[in-house]
C-alpha cells in the first residue's frame, strides 16, 4: 500500500496565516459560490417579506386562483396581532418562517457550507484560518444546532401544508364562486413541484435517516425499515443538490406568483 508523508506543524492548530496554503487548486471557488448563492437568496427573501403588504393585502394571491407563496404559508394572519409591540415592524410570515429557516440553518450540509463561506471557519481544508481556537457548538448561539432533529418535525409538517396549497392551486374561481372550478394552470404545476423538491431535501436529512433506521444496531431483521433506510440514504447522498435546488425553487415559486399578481407574467391555463 503506497503512502505519502504529510509534514505536520507541532501544536493543536496550524500556524498558517489566514488564507495561507500550499494548495494549487481553486479552493476559494466553492466558498465564494456558496457565499453568493446564500446572499442572493437572503436578499430576495428579505425583499419578498418586506413587500408583504405592498399596498394590497392580497398581492400574493393571483386574482381568480388560490396560489399562495410558500414564503407566506400557512397564512396565519394578515393583521398585526394586538400583543405585538408597536415599535417593531410586523410581517405575517415572521410567525412561520422560523421553522423552515431553523431547519436549514441547522442542517448538517448547510453548516459545513456557511461556516466556510460566511465565517471562514475554516475557509477550506488545509488553508489558514482567521482564528487559532476552536469554538465548537457547545455554547450559544451555536447550541441551537443541536435542535436540528426538532426542526425536522416542523419541516415535515410544512411539506404537507405546501402540498395542500398545491392542491388548492388546482381550484379556480368558477360560476359557483371562488375556488370551485377545477383546472390546471402553469402556476398549479409550479406549486406541485415545490413540496416534491422540499421532500427530496427533507427526507434525505441525516436526522431522518437516523430516525428511520440509523439508530438500530441490526437493520436486516426489519425489512420495511431497511427499505426506508435505503431510500433515505439514496436521497441523503444528493443532500447538497436537493438543498440548493429546493431553496432556490421556493424563491422561484414566490417570484412566479408575485409577477403574476403584478400582471407582469400571465398564468397560462392548461385545463
Ligand atoms: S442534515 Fe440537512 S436537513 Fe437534516
Amino acid at each position: 500500500m503506497s503512502s505519502i508523508d504529510v509534514p505536520l506543524k507541532s501544536g493543536r492548530f496550524p500556524t498558517a496565516k489566514f488564507g495561507q496554503t500550499q494548495r494549487k487548486d481553486k479552493w476559494w471557488l466553492e466558498p465564494l459560490l456558496v457565499f453568493l448563492g446564500y446572499a442572493l437568496f437572503i436578499v430576495y427573501a428579505n425583499y419578498a417579506i418586506i413587500n408583504y403588504n405592498c399596498g394590497d393585502r392580497y398581492c400574493f394571491e393571483v386574482p381568480g386562483t388560490s396560489y399562495l407563496s410558500p414564503m407566506f404559508s400557512p397564512l396565519l394572519t394578515r393583521e398585526v396581532p394586538t400583543w405585538w409591540p408597536s415599535f417593531a415592524p410586523f410581517f405575517g410570515t415572521m410567525l412561520i418562517l422560523w421553522a423552515p429557516l431553523g431547519f436549514r440553518f441547522t442542517c448538517y450540509y448547510y453548516r459545513g457550507a456557511y461556516y466556510k463561506a460566511w465565517w471562514a471557519d475554516p475557509i477550506s481544508c488545509a488553508v489558514g484560518e482567521p482564528r487559532k481556537s476552536y469554538w465548537g457548538e457547545r455554547k450559544w448561539p451555536l447550541l441551537i444546532q443541536n435542535a436540528h432533529r426538532y426542526f425536522l418535525y416542523f419541516a415535515i409538517l410544512f411539506i404537507f401544508i405546501l402540498a395542500y396549497d398545491a392542491w388548492k392551486g388546482l381550484w379556480f374561481d368558477g360560476p359557483n364562486g371562488p375556488g370551485t372550478q377545477f383546472g390546471i394552470g402553469v402556476g398549479s404545476l409550479v406549486m406541485i413541484v415545490n413540496p416534491i423538491l422540499l421532500g427530496m431535501y427533507t427526507f434525505g436529512c441525516h436526522s431522518f435517516r437516523h430516525l428511520v433506521g440509523g439508530r438500530k444496531d441490526v437493520l436486516s431483521t426489519s425489512p420495511v425499515r431497511k427499505s426506508c433506510y435505503d431510500c433515505v440514504s439514496g436521497l441523503n447522498r444528493k443532500h447538497m443538490l436537493w438543498a440548493w435546488i429546493s431553496m432556490f425553487y421556493v424563491g422561484f415559486v414566490d417570484l412566479y406568483i408575485r409577477l403574476c399578481a403584478m400582471h407582469i407574467w400571465t398564468d397560462w391555463r392548461i385545463l
